[in-house]
């Protein structure tokens, strides 16, 4: 038994705030951001959004692309680092949602490598029988763990969400998962802060050293790669699609760069809503299956990196 994705979604929050927007919030540019990172503008929840809120969105487009009901399905694994509550998990409060009232339901906790972790985790019970079809979700209300006053962070990140409809399948589907872990590099990005006798303790606002991040990020996200093509026997030149973590367009481009990927094979949505962590990579991948450029029988590489250090890659034949 395998599985296989059947079906994709995605969603952005209405509320939109341009790279001109955020001249006027701190000292930056435009043609910095564009430069620096290729993001022209981010998306922003109302108020009234929760993670749970945007994963529902993207979950009802999963599902009706895979032509599935809620209630057919019998697992949740929702990837996020801005949970609606410390507890239940936004996967109890997304299915509560849906209405689903059966199987199981849980997060994982791997920030920017989060949905490559719960696809990775999703797959591993669907290939062992324990559940029939399942809903993976990356959701994030960054905006919320942004300090608005760092120039240095607050122009990288946005609010979206994305899912993915994964059922067992006799055939893959989804070809091999690599995760990876150095929690020695905690440090380079992170949010200190906690929930401690009733107060935050801590700075709960997202810091992060910027260069060090850029560095490990195109190391590893190379490392992955070569990994997974030599776990499959395949080369670079039989790969269709890179879908790496939507972070900026140069840690994108130098990934493909070291590992000879052409550009144009490259899917990049980070103009359009700047990193959304855990929802990056399935935001990326359901515009290119919507766009026709992902069709059935392509190979595709999904490469997620982010705090922990964590990152991985799951490969896909579509
Ligand atoms: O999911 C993983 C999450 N994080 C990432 O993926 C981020 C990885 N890192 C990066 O994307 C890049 O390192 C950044 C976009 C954060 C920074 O780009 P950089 O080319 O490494 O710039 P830099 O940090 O070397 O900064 C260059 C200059 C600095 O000024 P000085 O010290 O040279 O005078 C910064 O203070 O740019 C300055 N700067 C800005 N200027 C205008 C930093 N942020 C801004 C800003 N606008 N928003």
């Amino acid at each position: 038994m395998r599985s296989r994705i059947a079906g994709t979604g995605s969603y952005l929050p209405d509320k939109v705030l341009t790279n001109r927007d955020l001249e006027a919030m701190v000292d930056t540019t435009d043609e910095w951001i564009v430069e620096r990172t290729g993001i022209r503008e981010r998306h922003v929840a109302a108020p009234t959004q929760s993670t749970s809120d945007l994963a529902m969105e993207a979950c009802i487009r999963a599902l009706a692309a895979a032509g599935r009901k809620p209630e057919d399905i019998d697992l949740i694994v929702v990837a996020t680092t801005t949970p609606d509550m410390i507890f239940p998990s936004t996967a109890c409060l997304l299915q509560k949602k849906l209405g689903v009232r059966h199987g199981a339901a849980f997060d994982v906790q791997a920030v920017c490598s989060g949905f490559v972790y719960a696809l990775a985790t999703a797959d591993q019970f669907l290939r062992g029988g324990l559940f029939k079809r399942a809903l993976v979700v990356g959701a994030e209300v960054f905006s919320r763990i942004i300090d608005w006053k760092d120039r240095g962070t607050c122009v990288l990140f946005g609010d979206g969400a994305g899912a993915v409809v994964l059922e067992a399948s006799n055939a893959p589907g989804i070809l091999s998962s690599h995760l990876h872990a150095d929690g020695s590099y905690a440090d380079i990005l992170n949010t200190p802060g906690q929930v401690w006798g009733g107060r935050i303790s801590g700075d709960p606002t997202l810091k992060m050293d910027g260069g060090a991040v850029f560095k490990l990020a195109v190391r590893v996200l190379e490392e992955a790669a070569q990994e997974a093509f030599a776990a499959n026997g395949v080369t670079v030149d039989d790969l269709d699609w890179l879908v790496a973590h939507q972070a900026n367009v140069r840690i994108i481009a130098s990934t493909a760069r070291k590992l000879g990927v052409p550009e144009s094979k490259c899917v990049v949505t980070v103009d359009r809503h700047a990193n959304t962590s855990a929802a990056s990579i399935p935001l990326a991948l359901d515009v290119a299956v919507r766009d026709g450029r992902i069709l059935p029988g392509h190979l595709v590489l999904l490469e997620g990196v982010g705090g922990g250090f964590t990152w991985g890659s799951v490969l896909v034949r579509w």
